[in-house]
């Protein structure tokens, strides 16, 4: 015992040496601390809308089983890439932000929900939208200066790291229900309201003390499972129409970047290419070390594209070995190729992500 208490305090008093930290009442900080923001949607939400009204969750088996063994509403098999990012930068888990009793805040904070879109329209009144997302970070800034002081709260917000994955849905919602927001504009006009909306959402981070960003491009959404399977004659082939604006998007996107870090003092990003890296996974699965990559692990129908996956329905297939799927559901990637992803980012060359990648923005 009393040597445990010599062994603790000793190390405590190393961990002090070499760790400088900063406390402010029983919050202490190391000061190269830096805390990881997420908004967005289904491929970064880790909870949220287990605490809405909704019917877009993935609370229940087997979303969660490979990593958490119980489902915590991550639409996936297990972890998402802001998990592993996370663990990369050190940190723990990132909440959602409407986990009941979360408040601390300082490590960082998740405001994603699964089917929110960048505009108001998309999925109104079943998830949290961009704008709504927005107001929880903005309510989320209050609380963090009445606990650490303006100023403190301030150079957290400064250092911190933003991952923003948002616009699926924008773009996906109009082909699966039937949205008219998308049939009354042009390709052009629609994305360049996403773009402008998602535009106006950085500028309000940039104002609160956002400096580092991390954008993820938009998957190829016309070849996902769910996609192909309504494609009439089952040939495999992806939705046109949707790679389309897909493409549209994400050259958009490529472009207002470097206008906004010429515009914006401090402003850094990486834009991450999830386009490709899922493209060429569904293309040559055995090169990243899986078996399949058009058809998914859990769901029903041609490809397992019918979106049955858990214990809601009975009716659905779930594969032996999720390792050898790229996708899990009828729509979202599994933990395996998550990971893939996270590790090529943190480290990674401008081909896949830039001009910074990850780590850079977590350790400048
Ligand atoms: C769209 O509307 C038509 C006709 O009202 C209906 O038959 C169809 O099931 C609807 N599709 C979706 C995806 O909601
Ligand atoms: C934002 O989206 C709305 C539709 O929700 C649109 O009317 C508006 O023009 C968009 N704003 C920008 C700046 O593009
Ligand atoms: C990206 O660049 C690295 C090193 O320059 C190379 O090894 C890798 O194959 C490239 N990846 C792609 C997807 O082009």
């Amino acid at each position: 015992m009393r040597s445990l208490r010599f062994y603790l305090c000793f190390l405590a008093l190393y961990a002090s040496i070499s760790f400088p930290t900063k406390c402010f009442g029983n919050i202490c900080l190391p000061k190269d601390h830096v805390a990881f923001f997420i908004f967005g949607d289904s491929i970064v939400d880790v909870g949220n809308n287990n605490y809405i009204t909704t019917n877009l969750q993935a609370n229940f088996l087997p979303y969660g089983e490979t990593f958490f063994q119980y489902p915590t509403g991550r639409a996936s098999n297990g972890r998402l890439i802001p998990d592993f990012i996370a663990e990369k930068a050190n940190l723990p888990l990132i909440q959602p932000y409407l986990y009941p009793g979360y408040d601390q805040y300082i490590d960082g904070a998740n405001f994603a929900s699964i089917g929110a879109g960048v505009l108001a329209e998309t999925r109104r009144g079943l998830v949290i939208d961009l704008n709504t997302q927005l107001n929880y970070f903005k309510n989320m800034e209050t609380l963090l200066k009445h606990k650490l002081g303006e100023e403190e709260a301030k150079t957290l917000l400064d250092k911190a790291v933003y991952l923003i994955c948002i616009g699926n849905n924008d773009y996906f919602v109009p082909f699966t229900t039937n949205s008219s927001v998308l049939k009354s504009y042009s390709p052009e006009k629609y994305v360049d309201m996403v773009i402008g909306n998602l535009t106006t959402a950085i500028k309000e981070i940039y104002k609160k003390g956002g400096r580092k960003y991390v954008f993820l491009g938009l998957p190829p959404l016309g070849c996902v499972p769910y996609i192909k399977a309504q494609i009439p004659g089952n040939t495999g082939a992806c939705m046109e129409e949707l790679t389309t604006l897909v493409k549209l998007h994400n050259k958009e996107l490529s472009k207002v970047l470097p206008k906004l870090e010429s515009q914006l003092k401090g402003f850094k990003y990486s834009l991450a290419d999830f386009y490709s890296f899922c493209t060429e996974r569904i293309n040559s699965p055995s090169k990243y070390g899986f078996t399949e990559g058009k058809i998914s692990c859990c769901g029903s129908g041609s490809y397992r594209g019918i979106p049955s996956c858990g214990e809601r329905s009975n009716e659905y297939e779930l594969c032996e070995k999720v390792s050898d799927f790229l996708f899990f559901d009828s729509v979202h990637p599994t933990e395996k190729a998550y990971q893939q992803f996270a590790e090529l980012i943190w480290s990674g060359t401008p081909n896949i992500t830039g001009p910074y990648n990850l780590k850079a923005l977590f350790e400048h």
